[in-house]
C-alpha cells in the first residue's frame, strides 16, 4: 500500500482575477487530503466501483500516469470539504499524482528522467497525450516522487474540469506548500519556482518565506455548507466579462489590491493585509460571486478580525477571517451558522506517507 498526502489551500488575495493573469497569493493550511492505492481485482474508490464521471481528477491522472496499467483500490481520507474553496481537489490531484508515480516509478538515464511531465512537455501535459521515450534504470520509491512534476499534473486536471480555465494556484500551494505567490512576471525578489502557460495566459509562480511574527495571527474558515463547484463561478465571471468587457478593470484592480497585500504580508504589516483583504472582498462582490450565506458570516466575523473575504471560487464554499482571537471569531462565525476551521498561514505541502515495497508496474 502507498499513501501520499497535501494541503488544502486558502486564497488570501486574487482569486478569479488570477484566472486572467493577475497576481494572487495563497497559503497552504493544516487541513490534509490523503490518497492510498493498492492492487486490487477492479478499480474501486473508497470501496465503491470507479466511475470517471463522478471522479474526473483521478481518471485524468490514471490516463496520464496508469495507462494500461493494473486494476487499483484507492481510498481517499482527510479534513478537506469538497466543492468550499479549500482546494480539495488540487490536493486530491497533488496527492493522487505522487502516489501512482511511486507506483510505477520512473525510468531514468544517466541520471535524467527519459519520462515525466515536465515543463517542456507542458503542451503534452494539458491535452495528455505524452508519450514516454523508454530508459534504461527504474528510480523507485521516494525518489522518483517529484512536488514540480505532481503540481503540473494536477493543474492539467484542474484545467480540464475547469473546461481550460484554471490558474496554477491551487495546484502549485498544495505541492510546495507555505505561502505561493503568483504573478505576471518573475518577480526577484521571491523565490520563482516555475512558468506555466494555458490559453495565452502566462503565470509565474513563486514561494517565500513568511515574517516570523506571522505566527501569532491565525485564519479563521467560515464554511456556509454550500457546495459552490468552481467550474460554474468561473464561468460566470468570463460571462460577465464577455458581456461587459470594460469590467475587466475590476479584475485589475483586485490585482493592484494583490500586490498591495503582498507587499504587506511581506512586511508582517498584518494591519494592512486585513484592510487589503476587506477591500478584495468588495470587489469580488460586485463581480457577483459572493452569496447571502457568505455575507452573513462576513459581517459576524469582522468585530473580531483583520480582515474578512469569501476564499476560492465563492458562490457558496467559505470565507477567511485574518485575526488574533481565534476563538472569539471562530465563535461569532458559528453563531451565525457556519462550521469553522482554524489554520495558521503556511503549513507542508505534499508528503509520501508511505511508499510501499517497490513499484507495483511498469510501463516499460
Ligand atoms: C479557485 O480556488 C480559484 C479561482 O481563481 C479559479 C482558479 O484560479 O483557477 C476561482
Amino acid at each position: 500500500m502507498l499513501q501520499a498526502s497535501a494541503p488544502g489551500k486558502c486564497i488570501l488575495f486574487g482569486e478569479h482575477a488570477v484566472v486572467y493573469g493577475q497576481p494572487a497569493v495563497a497559503v497552504a493550511i493544516e487541513q490534509r487530503i490523503t490518497v492510498e492505492i493498492s492492487p486490487s481485482e477492479d478499480w474501486r474508490i473508497d470501496g465503491m466501483r470507479f466511475d470517471p464521471n463522478r471522479h474526473p481528477h483521478v481518471e485524468a491522472l490514471k490516463q496520464r500516469l496508469w495507462d494500461g496499467g493494473p486494476p487499483l483500490s484507492v481510498k481517499i481520507l482527510g479534513n478537506i470539504p469538497p466543492a468550499s474553496g479549500l482546494g480539495s481537489s488540487a490536493a486530491l490531484s497533488v496527492a493522487a499524482a505522487a502516489a501512482l508515480r511511486c507506483a510505477r516509478g520512473r525510468q531514468i538515464e544517466n541520471d535524467d528522467w527519459t519520462e515525466g511531465w515536465t515543463a517542456s512537455r507542458i503542451n503534452e501535459v494539458y491535452t495528455g497525450i505524452g508519450k514516454h521515450r523508454k530508459g534504461t534504470s527504474l528510480l523507485a520509491g521516494k525518489g522518483s516522487v517529484d512536488e514540480d512534476e505532481c503540481a503540473i499534473l494536477a493543474h492539467a486536471v484542474e484545467a480540464f474540469a475547469q473546461g481550460g480555465r484554471a490558474s496554477p494556484i491551487d495546484s502549485s500551494t498544495c505541492a510546495h506548500g507555505g505561502c505561493i505567490i503568483l504573478s505576471n512576471k518573475i518577480e526577484t525578489r521571491y523565490n520563482w519556482l516555475y512558468s506555466r502557460e494555458l490559453n495565452g495566459v502566462k503565470w509565474d509562480v513563486h514561494s517565500v518565506d513568511l515574517p516570523a511574527q506571522l505566527d501569532d495571527y491565525y485564519l479563521v474558515i467560515g464554511n456556509t455548507g454550500i457546495k459552490a463547484p468552481t467550474a460554474k463561478q468561473v464561468e460566470k465571471v468570463a460571462k460577465l466579462l464577455q458581456e461587459n468587457p470594460g469590467r475587466m478593470v475590476e479584475i485589475e484592480a483586485i490585482g493592484k489590491i494583490a500586490r498591495r497585500g503582498i507587499e504587506a504580508l511581506m512586511l508582517g504589516d498584518m494591519e494592512k493585509v486585513g484592510h487589503a483583504m476587506s477591500e478584495n472582498h468588495l470587489l469580488l462582490k460586485n463581480l457577483g460571486v459572493s452569496c447571502p450565506e457568505l455575507e452573513q458570516l462576513i459581517s459576524a466575523a469582522v468585530p473580531n478580525s483583520l480582515g474578512v473575504k469569501l476564499t476560492g471560487a465563492g458562490g457558496g464554499g467559505c470565507m477567511v477571517a485574518l485575526t488574533k482571537d481565534p476563538k472569539s471569531t471562530s465563535e461569532a462565525i458559528e453563531l451565525a451558522g457556519g462550521r469553522t476551521l482554524i489554520t495558521r498561514l503556511s503549513s507542508s505541502g505534499l508528503e509520501l506517507d508511505k511508499e510501499g515495497n517497490g513499484p507495483i508496474w511498469s510501463p516499460f
